[in-house]
């Protein structure tokens, strides 16, 4: 059904983008992944940095005149923070934000033009539970995910009479390198990985292939009558309360 769609994917070279573009390609997209390190074969690889406005123009352009145009547009790249209102300096703050939501911005916006020109255009920005859950020691990194869902509503209703939808996915804890990267700088890797686990209502970790396959259905034509949504992939994490279990 979407055997000709071209989609690029930012941040996909590792974790949920990379999961992500995989779930694209087999559902017979054409995918190109724009990250510091992107990967290799199968997928057009390009490297940009989405703090980089000229560079991530570049990349766009690049990225559809090798696809033969862009359908569908992952904005996924994000980098996490820790700490409370008290942690974290300016700099950091400014370049949290710089990644998380003014890179979707400047993918978003080098992207429009070749959405327009598309059938079946959609955007999908990774959000996260951060958005709508209060987690302790997350302030600055909640406070960039709050901002993506609510651009993620923003820029449905602009764009809904253009014809492209945009929908975002808020995965729970997901068992990829960049929860790798914490558990490894935890004292206790082991401890800190359970109480991972048991914060989620299932148990377990949520893993990237879940997250792909959400983003892969948004971005689809299956998806047709959806935009402006926010869809869970949390093992239940936002919506359940459970009794402890013994
Ligand atoms: N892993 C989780 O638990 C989790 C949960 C909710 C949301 N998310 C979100 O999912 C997305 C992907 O995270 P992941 O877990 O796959 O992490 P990851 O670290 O495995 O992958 C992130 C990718 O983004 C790229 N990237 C970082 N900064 C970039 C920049 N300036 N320009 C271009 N690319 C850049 C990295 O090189 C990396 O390949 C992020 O937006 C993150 O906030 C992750």
């Amino acid at each position: 059904m979407s055997g000709e769609l071209k989609a690029i994917v930012t941040g996909g070279g590792s974790g949920i983008g990379l999961a992500a573009a995989r779930a694209l390609a087999a559902r017979g997209m054409k995918v190109a992944c724009l990250d510091l390190v992107p990967p290799g074969e199968p997928f057009i690889g390009i490297t940009c940095d989405v703090t980089d406005d000229a560079g991530v123009r570049g990349a766009v352009a690049e990225a559809a005149e090798r696809l033969g145009g862009i359908d569908v547009l992952v904005n996924n790249a994000g980098v996490g923070a820790q700490g409370t209102v008290e942690d974290n300096p300016d700099s950091e703050w400014h370049q949290v934000f710089d990644v998380n939501v003014v890179g979707m911005v400047r993918v978003a916006r080098a992207a429009l033009p070749y959405l327009r020109k598309s059938q079946h255009a959609s955007i999908v920005n990774t959000c996260s539970i951060a958005a709508t859950a209060g987690l302790p020691q997350r302030a600055l990194y909640s406070a960039t995910k709050g901002a993506v869902q609510s651009l993620t509503l923003a820029m449905a209703a602009d764009h809904i009479r253009e014809g492209i939808r945009v929908n975002c996915v808020n995965p729970g804890t997901a068992d990829t390198p960049w929860v790798g990267r914490l558990l490894d700088a935890a004292d206790d890797p082991e401890a800190e990985r359970a109480a991972l686990n048991a914060r989620q209502p299932m148990g377990r970790l949520v893993n990237a292939e879940e997250v792909a396959a959400a983003i892969a259905y948004l971005a689809g034509p299956e998806a047709g009558a959806t935009t402006g949504t926010a869809l869970a992939v949390d093992g239940g994490m936002q919506g359940l309360r459970l009794r402890p279990s013994h």
